[in-house]
């Protein structure tokens, strides 16, 4: 069966990229990476996708009037290099309606919380903060509301007495590299089906049940 054709969007570091790129460099895996599109110039994952021998380039907003013209710059450049389907990873800029209608649900993102809990940013402070025993990450279909959509994966990853946030940072940031590979996977098997605001996937088992933290 033909890969699905994978562009991802990325602004920095870029290791969920490099969690796609690895799950990808197995050629029984149902994706491939066409495509890796920056809007910063200096994003360390534009490296990562070169070591991969994927194409990597830049889409720099500031060298557009207005959102518009740079939405419409990453959409032609996505087109013509056959992208089919869009991750966001770790990519900064909010897209507008119109981008995210031309891509609706082929476009999914990695949030580092269990949404609909702690959108936006400083996610670990803010749970750490408010107290909760689980936070996490989740994948979702986008929509043109910031971390909304439909919801495809989730990890649940426990908050332990001495965490900072940079400790539950790198916590959350592990099953963020087993979460989008997986996401794409269920994707591209043809096994997620968008259903209203819910995401029906087909041949998955969840985990047996609760888990309790403090567990004692
Ligand atoms: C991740 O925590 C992701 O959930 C969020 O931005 C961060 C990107 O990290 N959207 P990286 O660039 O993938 O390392």
């Amino acid at each position: 069966m033909a890969r699905l054709k994978v562009g991802v969007l990325i602004s920095g570091r870029g290791s969920n990229l490099q969690a796609l790129l690895d799950a990808c460099a197995d050629p029984a895996f149902p994706a491939e990476i066409v495509a890796v599109l920056s809007n910063r110039p200096g994003a360390a994952g534009l490296e990562r996708a070169r070591a991969a021998g994927v194409a990597a380039g830049v889409v720099d907003h500031r060298a557009y009037p207005n959102r518009a013209a740079f939405e419409e710059a990453l959409d032609r450049t996505l087109r013509d290099a056959g992208v089919g389907f869009v991750c966001l990873a770790g990519f900064m800029r909010l897209l507008t309606p119109w981008f995210v209608e031309r891509w609706r649900d082929r476009m999914i993102n990695i949030h580092p919380s269990l949404l609909p809990a702690f959108p936006g940013l400083d996610t670990h402070r803010r749970a750490i903060e408010a107290g909760v025993r689980f936070t996490g990450c989740t994948v979702h279909f986008v929509r043109a509301e910031m971390d909304d959509g439909p919801i495809l994966v989730q990890a649940a990853v426990p908050v332990l007495p001495r965490d900072d946030e940079h400790a539950l940072a790198a916590r959350v940031l592990e099953a963020e590299h087993r979460c989008y590979p997986l996401a794409l996977r269920l994707v591209a098997e043809g096994r997620a089906r968008v259903a209203g605001v819910r995401v029906e996937i087909s041949d998955a088992a969840g985990p047996a049940g609760a888990v309790l933290n403090p567990e004692a």
